[in-house]
């Protein structure tokens, strides 16, 4: 990102990892989604930290972010949006889910978070919608990473604080959704991703999108 120009982004649409492991009961302990192989809860908040200042540097005024996240560290992420950034909204996406984590102790979960917010002051370009979406999740049958995000989702955000032709930084893209959903509206998109098979997998995804 330090290669990205002062104020040059239109809008910044992110998931990143959650710092968490991903052990559950229905599928064996993972530690791919972590920032750095190996890496600890407190190497993965910096990271988080320093990314935060980066997207205050490299978005224009009057922009917006959305950032992904879940319930385990919202008030860490929460913390370090509000450093940088005017938070809207702590909306929730209700997905269609059965949950996985401790079966016989804690409900089942249902929602994630997304944090958004204004550099400035961003103005919707359609319909005010409620702090609450259902959208449904990908098939399992059909996920190309772990916690893919819809595409109709991250649309509803893209329509709404960006116009075409305009330029959308993804850091931490996994398997390259808000690259696809940015070419299918007709924007630009920047996007990151450490591990190498989802990069190819982006990539390909990306490069095949309609438009
Ligand atoms: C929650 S996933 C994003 C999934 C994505 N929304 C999708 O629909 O496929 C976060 C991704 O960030 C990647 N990642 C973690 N640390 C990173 C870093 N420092 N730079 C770039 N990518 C990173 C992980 O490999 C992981 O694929």
């Amino acid at each position: 990102m330090k290669d990205i120009p002062d104020g040059s982004i239109d809008m910044i649409l992110t998931d990143p990892p959650y710092l968490m492991d991903y052990r559950s009961n229905r599928r064996p302990a993972s530690t791919r989604f972590m920032p750095i192989q190996n890496d600890t809860v407190a190497n993965g908040k910096y990271c988080i930290e320093q990314s935060f200042a980066e997207y205050e540097r490299v978005l224009k005024s009057n922009t917006a972010l959305y950032v992904f996240c879940s319930w385990h560290h919202i008030d860490f992420f929460k913390t370090e949006f509000q450093k940088h950034f005017t938070l809207k909204n702590i909306i929730v996406w209700n997905k269609n889910n059965h949950g996985s984590g401790d079966l016989r102790g804690a409900y089942a979960p249902k929602h994630e978070f997304i944090l958004y917010g204004h550099k400035g002051r961003s103005i919707f370009r359609e319909k005010r919608l409620p702090d609450v979406l259902e959208f449904p999740k990908v098939p399992s049958a059909k996920l190309l990473h772990p916690t893919e995000k819809p595409i109709s989702l991250l649309n509803v955000f893209l329509r709404n604080n960006s116009d075409e032709g305009a330029t959308v930084l993804d850091p931490f893209m996994g398997s390259g959704t808000t690259g696809v959903a940015c070419k299918n509206l007709s924007r630009n998109f920047i996007g990151y991703e450490l591990d190498d098979e989802y990069f190819e997998i982006a990539k390909e995804r990306i490069e095949g999108a309609l438009k």
